[in-house]
């Protein structure tokens, strides 16, 4: 069996941009893998390369061994990748359960015209997908927000409302952009349990976010990006101590003077 997830040798060039320059890792089924580096490194490129909002210039990228470069983003969802956004995209006059039912949307049997129509299927469907999306909030510790309109939370709550979103779809590989961004520090502690249970589940995670103490709490591995190249690659305790990613952190001088 072949790794559920296989970027080789991925560059991304807009005009003379090179934002992404010969990245590879792989990430095995039911691994959590962090994707860590400074503003600007290339991670949310990269995701948008796997989930195919963009297209890059060279290299391959396998889904359980399939090539998916070419493919939509929407061929891509309904073929068990969810991801979330680093600056979530709700529809904030709508409720949070609302949101999270747009999720559902490839699991809707029949097509526009049955679902127009409201046949007993579909409304029976359309309860069972309630129900597992009230769920999902209950369980991400946001049951207390389903019938609160989205524009009253916060936006460190948007991303839990999108977190559930893609859960709902039942993904195979989920890629999360920066999940802990806009947190309070108190709720890391949930994202991180969430994060676990989605592992456990079966779900192979990617994960991108500049919070280590969610990295090392969650990851299997890490892969650190640096102006478009894969710095290294390692546990999440092997980054922090490599001087090569402290470097890219903090500039060399200052490198240099905590040495
Ligand atoms: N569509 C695009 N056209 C031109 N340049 C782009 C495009 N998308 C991304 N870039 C450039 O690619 C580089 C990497 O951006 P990206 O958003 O992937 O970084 P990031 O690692 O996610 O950073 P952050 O931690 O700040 O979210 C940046 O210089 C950005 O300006
Ligand atoms: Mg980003």
């Amino acid at each position: 069996m072949g790794a559920r997830l296989a970027v080789r040798d991925v560059s991304l060039h807009f005009g003379g941009v090179k934002v992404l320059e010969d990245v590879g890792f792989t990430v095995d089924d039911g691994q959590i893998l962090g994707l860590v580096g400074p503003n600007g490194a290339g991670k949310t490129s990269l995701f948008n390369c796997v989930s195919g909002h963009y297209r890059p210039s060279a290299g391959s990228i396998t889904i359980d061994d399939v090539e998916i470069i070419g493919s939509s983003p929407a061929r891509l969802a309904r073929h068990g990748l969810a991801r979330t956004f680093q600056h979530p995209a709700l529809q904030l006059h709508d409720t949070v359960l609302e949101n999270v039912l747009l999720g559902a949307h490839g699991r809707l049997p029949g097509g526009p015209v049955e679902w127009a129509l409201r046949l007993p299927r579909t409304t029976r469907t359309e309860k069972q997908l309630r129900a597992e999306a009230l769920d999902l909030l209950e369980r991400n510790g946001l049951g207390w927000a389903a019938r609160t309109r989205a524009d009253e939370l916060s936006h460190g709550l948007h991303k839990g409302i999108e977190l559930c979103r893609a859960l709902l779809m039942r993904p195979r590989l989920l890629l999360l952009d920066e999940p802990a961004a806009g947190l309070p520090h108190g709720e890391v502690e949930q994202l991180i349990a969430s994060v676990r249970r989605v592992r456990d589940e079966g779900i192979t995670v990617v994960i991108v976010e500049h919070n280590m103490g969610l990295i090392s709490a969650v990851t299997d591995r890490v892969v650190v990006l640096d102006h478009g190249r894969k710095l290294m690659e390692g546990t999440a305790a092997e980054a922090q101590a490599d001087p090569r990613v402290i470097e890219a952190y903090i500039g060399k001088d200052a490198a240099d003077d905590a040495a």
